[in-house]
């Protein structure tokens, strides 16, 4: 296909074919990439994630929304690069564990930026939170509460304050949107957050709590998005209530994983309709107001480079790669859908099944992929793999994970190395 073809927005902002006709991310060729650093490789467009970030915080200044901050949800990309790239650009930070905290604190996050979730937090971390004085605690249910509580009581809140630790409370608002169900959290038989018959409570047994101060309500209905009604519906109803000086409205904002796939919402309108949102439900435009995206900021500027092993006919045209389903599960658990091009040839029209290395007939990157000619030692690019790809990478048959290249100028650097075959063994003692 012609050099100057238009790449669709599932590529990082930026990438183009060059003169030769070969993909370029961030100005870089990708199959000199792919010869530099080998593959399977996450490659990811600096610039993609700044602009996205930036897309973030302008949207919030303009929403008149006046302390609206924005939190990466770091699960989706918990990379030090990439934390280290969001914290110095401004935005805060999501964690879900113990593990996602020591990573947001050592990229650099001022702990008073952080929230920290989970639907099942240990002591440890509910320690380990205080310890580092996070910014704001977002309590899921009862158990955890009493935990915080004895926590507390045991005296782990140090010399801090007369305030206390901030903390937020889950509320479950029973409003799900058309996502895939292992990615939909607000329906009302979920295992995240209270319950709307619990939500006043757990409001009073915090009040009451010596050393917690109640800030307000925080609620996550789902992942990958694409419609912006049951945001607004929920933020809301979020606003509605109870009077209180902060909200946290979640992430969930849907992202384009492929050509055929409607367009998602642009960041201003998804920021627009979030605050009109709270707003319609009473909360003051100078409440302070959490926005908490993962995949809309870091999905589109991530592609995976493969190279293709062995091609074989039989009722389908069969293209392995030598990575798949521990670099990249989401096909196989959410089925969900990815384009894939060989990086100097776009633009194919044979169909085939791309598929990984892995022991399971179910290891298919993509189900219909068109590809020109598809030959051992291609390089093939799935674009749109920068959430939850590195986030939930496995093992599985001994394959060592991808590293992760950032790709700025033309110039590559590689921000995570590639495992090694020693790094399998490294944590056997015996
Ligand atoms: N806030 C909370 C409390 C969350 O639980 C999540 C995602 C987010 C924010 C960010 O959501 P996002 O903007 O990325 O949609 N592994 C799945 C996604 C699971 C999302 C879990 N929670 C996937 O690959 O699609």
């Amino acid at each position: 296909m012609a050099t100057g073809t238009t790449l669709s927005s599932a590529f990082p902002l930026g990438s183009r074919l060059n003169e030769r006709g070969v993909l370029e991310i961030g100005g870089c060729d990708t199959l000199e990439l792919a010869r530099e650093f080998g593959t399977p490789a996450y490659v990811v467009a600096e610039e993609d994630l700044r602009t996205r970030a930036r897309a973030f915080l302008d949207a919030g200044r303009a929403s008149g929304q006046l302390d609206l901050q924005v939190v990466f949800a770091s699960k989706a990309f918990p990379c030090t690069a990439v934390l280290a790239l969001f914290a110095a650009e401004g935005l805060w930070c999501d964690v879900a564990s113990g593990g996602e905290l020591h990573l947001a604190l050592g990229a650099g996050f001022a702990p008073e930026r952080i929230v920290m979730h989970g639907n099942a937090k240990s002591e440890a971390e509910l320690r380990m939170a205080l310890r580092h004085r996070v910014g704001t605690i977002v309590i899921d249910n009862f158990d955890e509460l009493e935990r915080l509580r004895g926590l507390v009581a045991d005296g782990a809140l140090g010399d801090r304050g007369p305030d206390g630790q901030p903390v937020l409370i889950r509320v479950n608002p029973d409003v799900s949107g058309d996502t895939h169900e292992k990615i939909s959290t607000g329906q009302a038989d979920s295992k995240f957050g209270f319950s709307m018959a619990d939500v006043e409570r757990a409001i009073e047994r915090v009040g009451g709590s010596p050393g917690l101060a109640l800030r307000g309500l925080h609620a996550h209905i789902g992942s990958q998005l694409l419609a912006l009604e049951p945001f607004a519906r929920a933020a809301a109803g979020l606003a509605a209530m109870g009077a209180f000086t902060t909200l946290d409205v979640g992430g969930g904002l849907g992202v384009r994983y492929t050509e055929d796939q409607p367009a998602p919402p642009a960041i201003e309108d998804y920021v627009g309709t979030l605050v009109k949102g709270v707003r319609d439900g009473g909360f003051p435009a100078e409440g302070r107001l959490l926005i908490e995206p993962g995949r809309a900021l870091c999905a589109n500027a991530g592609a995976t480079l493969y190279t293709v092993e062995t091609v074989k006919q039989n009722v389908s045209r069969w293209v392995a790669v030598d990575g798949g389903m521990s670099d990249n599960l989401r096909p196989m658990l959410y089925g969900a859908g990815y384009q894939a091009e060989i990086v100097d040839r776009f633009g194919g029209s044979t169909e085939c099944v791309l598929a990984g290395k892995h022991c399971e007939s179910g290891d298919v990157i993509v189900r219909r992929a068109l590809l020109e000619d598809p030959r051992p030692g291609d390089v093939v690019v799935t674009p749109a793999t920068g959430a939850y790809g590195f986030a939930m990478a496995n093992n599985y048959n001994g394959v060592p994970r991808p590293p992760v290249i950032f790709c700025r100028d033309g110039d590559a650097r590689v921000v995570v190395r590639r495992e090694s075959l020693e790094d399998l063994t490294a944590r056997d003692v015996g």
